[in-house]
């Protein structure tokens, strides 16, 4: 099993290689890659594809490819969160303005499909690149609905329509990663494995990334505090922290709920929702859903690559940014 390190070290450098051209637009892309972010959709593919028999080094192109379209989904999505902070520094239109960060994404977009492409895994077999690319392109469309359902919420919280969003915003594309690994190595008997893995996953990820949304530490997440609150963001964790408040902190949090506010009132409200147990009451809910990955995965034979897949999923729940 190839090291984490090293797998990210040769994603990273791949992708610097395709980004490494004088305009600016390919600096704008390459902005938020070299801040860091944790780089699990690639990890996803590389530990599929070696607990099905696959060398790590064989996949690396196509590991990038999702990474590279999930830096595609955060440029566009800071934009549209007018969101000014991503991984410790500044969002790409905050550097580059809003024409140049759509056209980043864009770019990295393009590059993502250029990236799996250049797979020689998939493109000495016609049809693990087919279902590779097919899965890649469906889940896209997925996130673009997601993200459509996530800008054009509800009035009230509606936890179907939770449910349904953020399996289209998140897990789709750790399904799409774990399906490139599944697909390059041929084994497709673990399709469905590798689709319920990510589902859950992908639900236990989003879960606790709204969680970090209201009490996470700007210092680990590199996000602004209380963003979703003031965005007005219809999620779980808001949503049960709202239940859970007494009356004058719920009349707080509906005060700023959806609306420009002062640094200071919010941080006054982060105060007191973590003062309630709304921690320990989300992560549970999250925990069903990291349950059902690790279950998915029940039959892929025991390794090394397999424990780590199962490592990710405890992360996801553990994970302070
Ligand atoms: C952020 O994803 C967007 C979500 C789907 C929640 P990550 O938390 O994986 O972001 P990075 O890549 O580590 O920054
Ligand atoms: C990000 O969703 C999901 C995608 C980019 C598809 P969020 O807006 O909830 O995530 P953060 O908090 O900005 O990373
Ligand atoms: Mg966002
Ligand atoms: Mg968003």
């Amino acid at each position: 099993m190839m090291q984490h390190a090293e797998i990210i070290n040769r994603v990273d450098s791949f992708i610097n290689g395709l980004l490494n051209e004088k305009m600016d637009v390919y600096r704008a892309s390459a902005h938020l890659i070299s801040a860091g972010g944790k780089r699990l959709r690639p990890l996803l593919a590389v530990r599929f594809y070696e607990s099905l028999g696959g060398r790590a080094e064989d996949i690396i192109e196509a590991a990038a490819a999702a990474e590279l379209i999930h830096s595609f989904t955060l440029v566009h999505d800071d934009i549209m969160d007018n969101d000014d902070y991503r991984r410790g520094v500044p969002t790409v239109h905050k550097v580059y303005g809003t024409a140049k960060a759509i056209l980043a994404g864009d770019l990295l977009f393009a590059e993502g499909y250029r990236a799996l492409s250049m797979s020689q895994v998939l493109s000495s077999h016609p049809d693990r690149f087919l279902r590779s690319s097919r899965v890649l392109t469906e889940n896209v469309v997925l996130i673009c609905e997601g993200q459509d359902m996530d800008i054009t919420p509800p009035k009230e919280f509606n936890e179907d329509f939770y449910y349904g969003l953020i399996r289209r915003k998140t897990s789709a594309l750790f399904i799409a990663s774990a399906l490139i690994g599944v697909y390059a190595s041929g084994k497709n008997e673990y399709e469905n494995a590798a689709r319920k893995y990510g589902d859950g996953l992908g639900i236990a990820f989003q879960i606790v990334d709204d969680l970090l949304g209201i009490v996470g530490d700007t210092k680990e997440t590199g996000k602004p505090v209380g963003s979703d609150i003031r965005e007005g963001k219809r999620t779980l964790p808001i949503s049960i922290a709202i239940n859970m408040a007494d009356k004058e902190l719920r009349e707080m949090i509906l005060g700023v709920y959806g609306k420009p506010s002062s640094d200071k009132v919010m941080e006054e409200i982060v105060e007191r929702i973590k003062s309630m147990d709304l921690e320990e009451h989300v992560l549970n809910v999250a925990r069903g859903y990291a349950q059902s990955a690790i279950d998915a995965i029940e039959k892929i034979p025991e390794s090394d690559s397999k424990r780590s897949l199962e490592e990710l999923v405890e992360l996801a729940i553990r994970r302070k940014k």
